[in-house]
């Protein structure tokens, strides 16, 4: 029978590196705890001796997971896959894993969570899912286990916890804007879904633009809302039965855009001869569609990745942190075809 090869150790990695076991322990622990030389050297000592941490020893010795544990608020939409996978790197940079929970909504939630961080699963809760219940958030975070949290894309008021976003009001204005400047003035809105935190915001940044433009909004022209290619059939269903229709629709995000578009395509109405649209998001599929759609682009990597650094260094350094971090970055309009110029005859 062939020998089984002994595994690497960490001695060896060091040796092989020329450094101190110390270090390469604080390397790949603490990345940013060591020089930029150092990093290299153990990272390529790593790859020549094919060292692999023992997670499960290192967990035991630190009490700790490693691992983080990430809510998402529906995990079909492949807005949040992006997301997802910059986490997973990150994470993986620094010596995390990664758990995955889907809607923790609704009754049962906070039991749900606190399951995870009881039986030790994970050392920090990356929540991306707004309609989260604060007091449920509360009384888990509260003694005896204190969770460390951060927030990403939707912010739970009053909660003055770190989060990283985007400025929904001003995208929602932007895309509203481009609309007014082909023309448009019976301008649309498929808003998200009425318990999330950014409906207000995106609606708030259209009603805005819309203002600032002195343009009037007949209140049939906020169609039903939601995040799902679904609330976007129910939306077209809507605006199939206006008298008045608008000439362009401002949806707040691409699957309401995408499931609103295939609606009136089967209805006889063609984008952009008929009606404009800008979605919000930009999701992989949206440069795929016929015809392509225009849409705000969330910086979805950004996002996820500095949400991650953000709740490692806390569960790291707790004592560095001493207001709540607060990143607000910007999106980005996606110019493609699903927008033209108001068209001449009336629809
Ligand atoms: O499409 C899903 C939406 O929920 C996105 O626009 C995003 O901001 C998220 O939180």
């Amino acid at each position: 029978m062939k020998a089984l090869r002994k595994a690497p150790t960490l001695r060896d990695v060091a040796r092989f590196a020329r450094v101190s076991t110390a270090s390469v322990s604080r390397a790949l622990s603490n990345p940013e705890k060591v020089s930029d030389d150092i990093r290299q050297r153990v990272l390529e000592a790593v790859q020549a001796t094919a060292y692999t941490v023992n997670q499960a020893a290192r967990s035991l010795r630190q009490h700790k997971a490693r691992t983080i544990l990430i809510n998402l608020p529906d995990i079909r939409n492949s807005f949040f896959s992006v997301i997802l996978d910059a986490v997973e790197r990150e994470a993986a940079l620094r010596g995390y894993g990664v758990l995955v929970a889907n809607r923790l909504s609704g009754d049962g939630a906070g039991r749900r969570l606190q399951d995870y961080f009881l039986s030790n699963r994970a050392d920090g809760f990356l929540l991306l899912d707004g309609s989260l219940d604060i007091a449920e958030l509360r009384a888990l975070t509260s003694d005896p286990i204190s969770v460390p949290t951060v927030l990403c894309c939707e912010e739970i008021p009053n909660a003055s916890l770190p989060i990283v976003k985007t400025d929904n009001v001003d995208a929602a204005a932007h895309a509203t804007r481009h609309l007014i400047e082909l023309g448009h003035s019976r301008i649309g809105h498929i808003p998200g879904p009425p318990d999330n935190v950014l409906t207000p915001e995106r609606l708030s940044g259209f009603t805005q633009a819309m203002a600032d433009a002195g343009l009037p909004i007949d209140p049939e022209w906020i169609l039903p809302g939601g995040f799902q290619l679904t609330s976007g059939q129910a939306a077209a269903q809507r605006f199939l039965e206006l008298t008045n229709r608008p000439t362009a629709v401002f949806a707040a995000n691409d699957e309401s855009a995408i499931g609103f578009l295939s609606t009136l395509h089967e209805h006889g109405l063609e984008c952009p001869r008929d009606i404009s649209i800008v979605g919000f998001d930009d999701i992989d599929i949206a440069t795929h569609l016929t015809p392509p759609l225009t849409t705000m682009r969330q910086p979805r990597e950004e996002l996820g990745r500095l949400a991650t650094k953000a709740l490692i260094d806390l569960l790291e350094s707790p004592e560095d942190q001493r207001a709540p971090l607060r990143i607000v970055l910007r999106s980005e309009l996606i110019l493609r075809s699903s927008t033209a110029p108001l068209p001449r005859a009336p629809i």
